[in-house]
C-alpha cells in the first residue's frame, strides 16, 4: 500500500503530470531567461557600432540653453566695451582742447582775483577802482571784458596785483544778503505757540494777508500796512511767532538780526540795508524779518563817535527803505525787539510802521496751554500736579515755563528715572526762579 500509493502516484504522476511539468518548468525557466539576455545583448551591441557610425540625435536640453544665454551676455558685454572705447577715442580730442582753451583764459586772468567796485570810467580802456579793503587805483580794463555792461558802481573782478579790471560781477547778489534767505522752513508752526491768538490774527492780517489776498486791501480801499513791531519781555514768543509765520507762508522769507547790519567799514551798514530790500524787490512776494531791532533802531541823539553815527545812518537808510517801497506794496516788514521805548519815534510813526503787536506775559489760560505743549513729549509720572505751577502768582514767560519743563526733565535724568515727577518739577521751578530773580533766593530778604 505504501509502495503501490506513492508508486503508483509517481507511476501515475510520472508519466501523466511530471513530464509535462518538468518540462514546462525547465521550458519556462529556459525560454524567459535566455531569450530576454540575447535579444538585450544582441540590441545593445547592434546599437553600439552603429551610435559609432552616425553623429548622436542632440535635442535641446536646459544645459544648452543656459550656456547659449550665458555666451549671449557675454557678446552684449563685449558689444559695449567695443562701443565705449570708439567714444573714448572720439571725444577724447575734445576734452584736450577744452582744457587747453581753459586754461588760456586762465593766463590771462590770473588768479587768484579779487572783487573790487567800479567808480569812475575814465575812457575806453582805464578806470577808476576800489577794493572794499583799500585807496582808489587808477587801472587798466582788459580788451576782453564787456565794456557796454561796465558801469560806476557795479562790482567787478580785478587782477590780484596790478588790480586791472578782468571781469564783470552782474547781478550778483550781496553774499551777505543771501545768507539770510530762510530756505529751510523753521520746525516751529502756531501749533507750538500757547495762547497768543489775537497777536497770530493780527500778524496774519497785517502780513500774510495783503501778500496773497491784496484784492481785498483793493476793495475796502485802504493800503495794506507796511509792516509790523513785536515787542514785549523777554522770552514772550516774538522771535517763536515770527518762525512759525516763515514755517506757515509761501513768500520768500529773510531774516535778519539788527546787529549784522552794523558792519566794520562806513557805508557798508546802509548799503546792506539797500541790497537786503532790493533782493526782497527781486523775490517778492516776501517778509523781512529783523530781530533785535534796538541794535540800529534806537533814538537818534547826539552821537560822539563815528560809529555811532554810522548806526544812525543805517537806521536812517532803514527808514527810507520802508518809504521807498510803497508803491510796490508786496514786501511787508517785521521788526522785533524787547525795549520800543528806546526805539526812534520816526521808525513807528504812523506810515511806516504803524502796527504794534504786544506780547504781554502769559495769562493764567496760556499759561497752561503753554505747559501743555513743552510737556506734550514727556513722560510724566501720575503724581505731576501742573496746575499748581499754573495757578501761582509768579511772574513767568513762555521761555520760564520751558525752561522749567527742560530743567525738570534733566532732573529726572541724572537720577536715571524713566519718568519726571511732581519733585522734579518744584526743585526745577525754584531754580528757575532763583535764577530770574538774580540769585536772590526767595524769601530771604522777607
Ligand atoms: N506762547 C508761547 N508758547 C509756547 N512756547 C513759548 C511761548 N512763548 C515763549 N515760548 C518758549 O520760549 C522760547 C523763547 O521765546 P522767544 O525766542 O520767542 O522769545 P522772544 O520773545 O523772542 O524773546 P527776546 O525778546 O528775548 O528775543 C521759545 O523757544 C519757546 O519755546
Ligand atoms: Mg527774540
Amino acid at each position: 500500500m505504501g509502495q503501490g500509493t506513492p508508486g503508483g502516484l509517481n507511476r501515475q504522476g510520472m508519466p501523466g503530470d511530471r513530464k509535462p511539468d518538468g518540462n514546462d518548468k525547465k521550458d519556462k525557466k529556459f525560454e524567459p531567461a535566455a531569450p530576454p539576455a540575447r535579444v538585450g545583448r544582441k540590441q545593445r551591441k547592434q546599437k553600439g557600432p552603429e551610435a559609432a557610425a552616425r553623429l548622436p540625435v542632440v535635442t535641446p536640453h536646459t544645459k544648452c540653453k543656459l550656456r547659449l544665454l550665458k555666451l549671449e551676455r557675454v557678446k552684449d558685454y563685449l558689444l559695449m566695451e567695443e562701443e565705449f572705447v570708439a567714444n573714448q577715442e572720439r571725444l577724447k580730442p575734445q576734452e584736450e582742447k577744452a582744457e587747453e582753451d581753459r586754461s588760456k583764459v586762465d593766463d590771462l586772468r590770473g588768479s587768484p582775483m579779487s572783487v573790487g567796485n567800479l567808480e569812475e570810467l575814465i575812457d575806453e580802456n582805464h578806470a577808476i577802482v576800489s577794493s572794499s579793503v583799500g585807496p582808489e587805483y587808477y587801472v587798466g580794463i582788459l580788451s576782453f571784458v564787456d565794456k557796454d555792461q561796465l558801469e560806476p558802481g557795479c562790482a567787478i573782478l580785478m587782477h590780484n596785483k596790478v588790480l586791472s579790471v578782468v571781469g564783470l560781477l552782474q547781478d550778483e547778489v550781496d553774499p551777505m544778503v543771501s545768507v539770510m534767505k530762510v530756505e529751510k522752513a523753521p520746525l516751529e508752526s502756531y501749533a507750538d505757540i500757547g495762547g497768543l491768538d489775537a497777536q497770530i490774527q493780527e500778524i496774519k492780517e497785517a502780513v500774510e494777508l495783503p501778500l496773497t489776498h491784496p484784492e481785498l486791501y483793493e476793495d475796502i480801499g485802504i493800503k495794506p500796512p507796511k509792516g509790523v513791531i513785536l515787542y514785549g519781555e523777554p522770552g514772550t514768543g516774538k522771535t517763536l511767532l515770527a518762525k512759525a509765520v516763515a514755517n506757515s507762508t509761501s513768500a520768500t522769507f529773510l531774516r535778519v538780526v539788527g546787529s549784522e547790519l552794523i558792519q566794520k567799514y562806513l557805508g557798508d551798514g546802509p548799503k546792506l540795508v539797500r541790497e537786503l530790500f532790493r533782493v526782497a524787490d527781486d523775490l517778492s512776494p516776501s517778509i523781512v524779518f529783523i530781530d533785535e531791532i534796538d541794535a540800529v533802531g534806537t533814538k537818534r541823539y547826539d552821537a560822539h563817535s563815528g560809529g555811532e553815527r554810522e548806526i544812525q545812518r543805517t537806521m536812517l537808510e532803514l527808514l527810507n527803505q520802508l518809504d521807498g517801497f510803497d508803491s510796490r506794496g508786496d514786501v511787508k516788514v517785521i521788526l522785533a525787539t524787547n525795549r520800543i521805548e528806546s526805539l526812534d519815534p520816526a521808525l513807528l510813526r504812523p506810515g511806516r510802521i504803524d502796527r504794534k503787536i504786544e506780547f504781554p506775559l502769559p495769562d493764567i489760560k496760556t499759561r497752561r496751554r503753554i505747559f501743555q505743549i513743552h510737556t506734550s513729549r514727556m513722560t510724566l509720572a501720575d503724581d505731576v500736579n501742573l496746575e499748581e505751577f499754573v495757578m501761582t502768582k509768579d511772574e513767568f514767560s513762555g521761555a520760564d515755563i520751558k525752561a522749567i519743563c527742560t530743567e525738570a526733565g534733566l532732573l529726572a535724568l541724572r537720577e536715571r528715572r524713566m519718568k519726571v515727577t511732581h519733585a522734579d518739577f518744584k526743585k526745577a521751578k525754584d531754580k528757575v526762579m532763583f535764577k530770574k530773580k538774580e540769585g536772590v533766593p526767595e524769601g530771604l530778604y522777607m
